[in-house]
């Protein structure tokens, strides 16, 4: 159901800079250029071949570069997505569909930097994504977000949960893997998995909407003074079954460079019965199992999800298994107690938004609120 739309070729002009589309010629410069920060392990050439066919498989890809008097000093990519948002004042709940753009590989050259390119560029970039008509643009952000919230972005949740599989029982692997009642995900049959995953999105911000808005129906109330803290509308992305095609080729192509046996080909589990499910990706470059979609419909299948996901973290010799946790509407609290597991605040990766999800527009707003924020990879 991804809605097609067509890649716009777009020139933001000031009187000295130019943000616009990179050639093709430019993206390779670019990637070589970055391949200090974020190609290793893989060998430069091997970390251009795994953009060539990363690219070929994202939605709406786009390279840019900034332009300063003719010469490129700045440059990052953006990818775009169909998207949902919903109206808190609303009688009823109606989810709304719109195009999102994510920021990623935003860099400068070590002898450009300090000079202020990397805040003009992304200053322009986000006019130029609203001038577009994207809902939001949101971004993953390793660095001090200061640095993205001083040009416009919001920051969100940045909880997650890390397994520590040194201290993970092992039986508890060996009785999950014996079950039969599970469909475990691969390249055949993720397809409809996934469209079924965005009918349960609808419903996490249904839950989310009825939340709020029996709030904002307390607060309207003449006898109520409570603070207005309220959010006016909400907005996410989605699972997409390009999403998991990125993921799985993602991971292969990682495998295949690296050498590493066996190739995977599982990709996460489902349960048959009640449709609770798992979509994990094995992270070769930080030798870790990162799970980007979860759905659990009780504390047991939670419990036997995650076992698998250990079972398959371990058949690679990692030492971790992680994921984010930031709607208790898709995994309660208590499913968490129940694997005796607890929330940390990590480090990177720290989900940033900026929408203009109207009536709001043209400003930005800060008002709404970013759910269903998943584990988005770009290793
Ligand atoms: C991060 C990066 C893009 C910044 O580029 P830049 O052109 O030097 O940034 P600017 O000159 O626009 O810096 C603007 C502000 O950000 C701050 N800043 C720069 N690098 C920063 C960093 N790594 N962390 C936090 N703040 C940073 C600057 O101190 C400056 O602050 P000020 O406005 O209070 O003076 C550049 O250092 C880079 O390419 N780093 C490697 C790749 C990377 O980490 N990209 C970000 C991935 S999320």
């Amino acid at each position: 159901m991804q809605e097609q739309t067509d890649t716009v070729t777009t020139t933001t002009t000031t009187p000295q800079y130019t943000l616009r589309q990179a050639t093709d010629d430019e993206f390779k410069q670019n990637t070589f250029d970055s391949y200090p920060q974020w190609g290793k392990p893989l060998t430069p050439e091997q970390y251009w071949g795994r953009e060539v066919v990363s690219k070929a498989v994202v939605t709406n890809h786009r390279p840019w570069v900034l332009l300063y008097d003719g010469k490129t000093v700045s440059s990052c990519e953006t990818y775009g997505e169909n998207s949902a948002y919903c109206y808190i004042d609303d009688d009823q709940f109606t989810m709304h569909r719109g195009r999102s753009e994510s920021v990623a590989s935003v860099f400068v050259s070590e002898k450009y930097r300090g000079k202020g390119y990397a805040s003009i560029m992304m200053n322009m970039l986000r006019e130029q994504c609203q001038r577009e008509g994207a809902i939001f643009v949101d971004l993953y952000s390793d660095i001090n977000p200061q640095f993205y919230a001083k040009c416009g972005w919001t920051e969100y949740s940045r909880q997650s949960v890390i397994i520590d599989l040194s201290q993970y029982p092992a039986t508890a692997t060996a009785t999950a893997t014996d079950r039969t009642d599970i469909t475990m995900i691969d390249s055949s049959n993720y397809v409809p998995i996934v469209h079924m995953e965005i009918e349960k999105t609808t419903l996490v911000f249904k839950e989310r909407w009825q939340h709020f808005r029996q709030q904002l129906n307390q607060q309207q109330h003449p006898d109520n003074n409570a603070a207005d803290g309220i959010p006016t509308h909400l907005f996410g992305k989605l699972l997409t079954p390009e999403r998991v095609a990125w993921h799985m080729s993602q991971v292969q192509l990682y495998s295949q460079s690296l050498q590493i046996q066996p190739v995977p080909t599982c990709f996460g589990v489902k349960i048959n019965a009640t449709d609770s499910s798992m979509f994990w990706f094995q992270d070769f470059r930080d030798r870790e199992l990162y799970i980007f979609h979860l759905t659990a419909a009780n504390k047991e299948d939670f419990k036997t999800m995650i076992d698998l996901a250990v079972a398959e973290a371990r058949k690679y010799g990692f030492n971790e298994v992680k994921f984010w946790y930031n709607d208790s509407d898709k995994i309660k609290p208590e499913y968490l107690e129940h694997i005796g597991q607890k929330i940390v605040i990590r480090d990177g990766s720290v989900p940033m938004a900026v929408d203009w999800i109207p009536p709001n527009a043209p400003s930005i707003s800060g008002k709404g609120m970013f759910i269903n924020i998943e584990k988005f990879v770009w290793v």
